[in-house]
């Protein structure tokens, strides 16, 4: 069984992803990490993120050790992963690895924003998943605050804002819904009930008719 979970930043998407997997004993790939791990590569090679040539050469060359850097996390590199993942060369060298990963024996659960659209188009369940700004803002300021940051909710609301423009709007496999996509709206929903939620959908998509 392949699992697609889409949706914008700090929609809770990557929460869901791992308790889904969990629950359902699948692989789990969290693929924002493919497009964080360029963003931190490119840098560190002393180059900008929209540098597209140092972007591209980051991205053919990334292997799988470069996922468990903890600065992955980072603002910074949030911001920076939405900069690289718009150029088409970089996303056209990071689909092997996803379709790979989707196509394991096991199934998989993959997180992302083109996960329905463009990786996995014939998974077996699509999810999109949405919040209010307010609300996923105010999600993001409490794991940035947790993790020592000193940023501001305005700030935070801000950098979401950009983010979910820059992503919506780029040409190359833009965020967005798959027409057989199931939304599920979690501004007024805490984890327990969002992975209720999206269980009872799987279930209901995956049942036999
Ligand atoms: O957790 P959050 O949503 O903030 O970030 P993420 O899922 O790690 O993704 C960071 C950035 O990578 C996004 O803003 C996207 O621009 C890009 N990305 C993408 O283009 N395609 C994906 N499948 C996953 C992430």
């Amino acid at each position: 069984m392949i699992i697609a979970i889409d949706g914008p930043a700090a929609s809770g998407k990557g929460t869901l992803a791992i308790k889904i997997a969990e629950h359902c004993r699948l692989p789990h790939l969290d693929t924002g990490l493919l497009y964080r791990a360029v963003a931190q590569r490119t840098i560190d090679s002393g180059h900008a993120p929209s540098d597209e040539q140092a972007a591209i050469h980051a991205a053919k060359t990334l292997d799988a050790a470069a996922l468990i850097d903890p600065r992955l996390r980072d603002r910074t590199i949030g911001e920076g992963a939405s900069v690289v993942g718009a150029f088409p060369g970089v996303r056209a060298a990071l689909i092997d690895y996803q379709k790979r990963f989707a196509a394991q024996d096991a199934g998989a659960v993959l997180d992302g924003r083109d996960i329905g659209t463009v990786i996995c188009p014939d998974a077996d369940v699509k999810l999109f998943i949405i919040a209010s700004v307010e609300e996923r803002a105010r999600r993001r300021f409490v794991e940035l605050s947790r993790r020592g940051g000193t940023i501001s909710y305005e700030e935070v609301i801000a950098d979401l804002k950009k983010r979910d423009a820059r992503d919506a709007d780029r040409a190359a496999a833009p965020l967005k819904a798959a027409p057989d996509a199931v939304v599920l709206d979690t501004t007024h929903l805490d984890p327990a009930a969002s992975l209720q939620a999206a269980l009872d959908i799987i279930a209901q998509k995956t049942q036999a008719p």
